[in-house]
């Protein structure tokens, strides 16, 4: 069997998107180790293409854990559960793997234990909703090992309201089913295989 360039590649690409992330890791067992706050302040709502939310984050000092493998860091504007109820699309998964709460990035960054500061302008595509920030800690093997939130962990404080584009959910039963039964990597597979017939 010879393998398709063209799917050779697609491998190489998930992988880059998401296939490297898919470890099943899951965020219950992470160290809540990194304290972030977002400037929105409460009652506020950014408008998405105009304004900017600043960041920042840094190791908590107090706990008994060792930051020693902490390689980069990835800050996420994640779903706050208001904006989360009847949306499958945007549901929170314990595992990483099927985690939509995080869709979008805001910045990845060398791993620095103190004084970061990000100023993110809120891009103009951004949907309508109340979110929340998670700064992710991974590892030189590319796993997430902690983590940090602007918020509290009902998801209850902090939230920042964004003014952005009304999206409706995808109306597609087929690629949700794909993507819950087996992971990134059977989706990665499944392609490569249709690009090899
Ligand atoms: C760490 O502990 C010190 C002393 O109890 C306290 O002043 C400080 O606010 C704590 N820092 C954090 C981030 O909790
Ligand atoms: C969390 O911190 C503890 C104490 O340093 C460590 O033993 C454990 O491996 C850490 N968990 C992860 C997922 O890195
Ligand atoms: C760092 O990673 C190494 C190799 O995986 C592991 O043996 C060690 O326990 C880790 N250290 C901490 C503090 O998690
Ligand atoms: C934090 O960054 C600012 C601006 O880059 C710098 O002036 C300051 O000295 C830094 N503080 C620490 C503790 O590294
Ligand atoms: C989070 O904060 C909200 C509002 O202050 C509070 O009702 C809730 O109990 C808190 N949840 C946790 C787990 O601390």
């Amino acid at each position: 069997m010879e393998v398709h360039p063209a799917a050779a590649l697609l491998l190489i690409l998930s992988c880059f998107t998401v296939a490297c992330y898919a470890h099943n890791v899951h965020l219950s067992t992470l160290n809540q180790s990194l304290i972030v706050t977002a400037s929105a302040t409460p009652g506020q709502v950014l408008k998405a293409g105009t304004d900017a939310i600043t960041i920042t984050w840094a190791f908590n000092p107090n706990l008994t854990v060792s930051d020693a493998n902490y390689t980069t860091v990835e800050a996420k504007l994640c779903y706050a559960p208001v904006s989360q109820t009847g949306r499958d699309d945007r549901k929170t998964d314990d595992n990483l793997d099927f985690d939509k709460t995080c869709p979008f990035d805001i910045t990845d960054e060398p791993y620095k234990r103190s004084n970061n500061t990000f100023i993110w302008t809120i891009p103009r595509d951004t949907p309508t909703a109340t979110y929340f920030v998670r700064v992710y800690v991974i590892n030189a093997k590319n796993h997430e090992i902690a983590y940090g939130q602007n918020t509290n962990a009902s998801k209850a404080t902090n939230l920042i309201q964004i003014d952005g584009v009304v999206s409706e959910q995808k109306d597609s039963a087929a690629w949700p089913v794909i993507g819950n039964s087996f992971g990134y990597y059977g989706f990665a597979w499944a392609l490569m295989l249709i690009l090899m017939l």
